[in-house]
């Protein structure tokens, strides 16, 4: 018999139990090498070393309370983006602006829309608030999202669209025309989240392509109905300190901003945001490095007659054609490891991050070793 499920509240009771990244392997003792983390699209190069540099100057005040304004962030982020600093929310990582959004936007009886096989977080936030994430199918066979379909799915009820772009985990982009064609057809009570926590990455993939990178930050500029995430926890190596922003109207930010908890960004992840933002040399490498070792991986994996989708991404999005939970133990006995997608209802898929050279080599080498090669 229960203690609290009759206590709890209903979100609680009912959300689903949620599936944890893989920790670092704790039981490797000194005789085997360190786990290769190819499994939750961290950066492979660390963090930006002038933010390394800003956080080690700023460690003897940590016994104060950070700017819970994040002010001198927002100011930055703000010319950054020629955008008014009224438009930016910093947050505890783009997943706590996901929940504010979900808090302020969402309650029982509404709903949120996005494509099946997406950003697992979606669901939890949506579902943390008691209202319903409804998913619309992909497109078939091509793993991308089918922007029609989401369309279908919106109704009066629903007050937000999720489209991360890039999508994790299949990594496909949706192009500027895709994105204004979309955004022209929403009914006014929706806003629109376009998730570009893997921005970097897409832009020099958008170039590589000849693609139009979308105009997200044109939406914003504009005043429309339209919230952009980035994060610093892909490109500028920052995932463990938890820094990340929302761009859109300055009127529904500062509704999320009462929602957020008080100082819940560090001081140490403001200053290293402030840094790693300058650090072009450091984004230069990392992005420079996910290109090309895409291709590695991609060329690698499709020799051994798996399916990959190309990637927009600092990821790869692999069919096995055999089960992938079976598959990513075995390759953690290995030493690496990579996220199974049963999950998301993808039970023959992993998610690979793109790795360094070393690493990647390494991931290639385990998968032909299972394979038999
Ligand atoms: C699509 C997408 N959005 C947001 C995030 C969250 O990033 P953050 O570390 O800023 O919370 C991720 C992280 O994997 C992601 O894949």
């Amino acid at each position: 018999m229960s203690r609290f499920s009759d206590l709890v509240s209903t979100p609680a009771r009912e959300m689903a139990a949620h599936f944890p990244a893989p920790s670092p392997r704790k039981d490797s003792g000194e005789t085997q090498p360190p786990l290769i983390k190819l499994d939750s699209n961290e950066n492979p190069f660390g963090p930006s070393p002038l933010a390394i540099e800003a956080m080690q100057s700023a460690l003897a005040g940590a016994h104060l309370y950070p700017d819970d304004d994040c002010a001198e962030l927002r100011r930055k982020l703000a010319d950054h983006h020629s955008v008014l600093i009224e438009q930016v929310l910093v947050t505890a990582g783009s997943t706590e602006m996901l929940a504010l959004l979900c808090q302020t936007l969402l309650a029982p009886g509404l709903n949120a829309v996005t494509s099946e096989r997406s950003f697992i977080i979606y669901g939890m936030a949506v579902h943390a608030v008691g209202a319903r994430l409804m998913q619309a199918p992909m497109r078939k066979h091509k793993d991308e999202f089918d922007l029609d379909a989401i369309q279908v799915a919106i109704n009066p009820d629903t007050r937000i669209v999720f489209l991360a772009n890039p999508n994790n985990p299949t990594g496909t982009m949706l192009d500027a025309a895709a994105v204004d064609q979309f955004l022209a057809k929403v009914p006014g009570q929706v806003v629109v989240v376009l998730d570009e926590a893997y921005y970097h990455f897409a832009l020099q993939f958008a170039a590589l392509r000849k693609l139009q990178h979308s105009q997200s930050l044109e939406y914003v500029r504009q005043g429309a109905s339209v919230i952009v995430l980035r994060t610093f926890s892909k490109a500028h190596g920052l995932a463990g300190l938890r820094v990340g922003y929302g761009l859109g109207p300055a009127e529904l930010l500062a509704y999320c901003a009462r929602m957020r908890n008080t100082y819940s960004v560090a001081e140490l992840a403001q200053v290293a945001a402030l840094a790693a933002l300058d650090d072009r040399n450091h984004i230069t490498r990392v992005v420079s490095n996910n290109a090309s070792q895409a291709k590695i991986l991609t060329d690698g994996l499709s020799e051994l007659g798996h399916r990959v989708v190309p990637t927009a991404a600092n990821f790869v999005y692999c069919d096995l054609g055999e089960d992938a939970s079976l598959f990513a133990h075995r390759l953690r006995v290995e030493g690496v490891s990579v996220r199974p997608l049963n999950a998301w209802g993808a039970p023959n898929c992993i998610r690979v991050s793109i790795g360094t050279p070393e690493q990647n080599q390494i991931f290639l080498s385990a998968i032909g070793k299972i394979a038999g090669i």
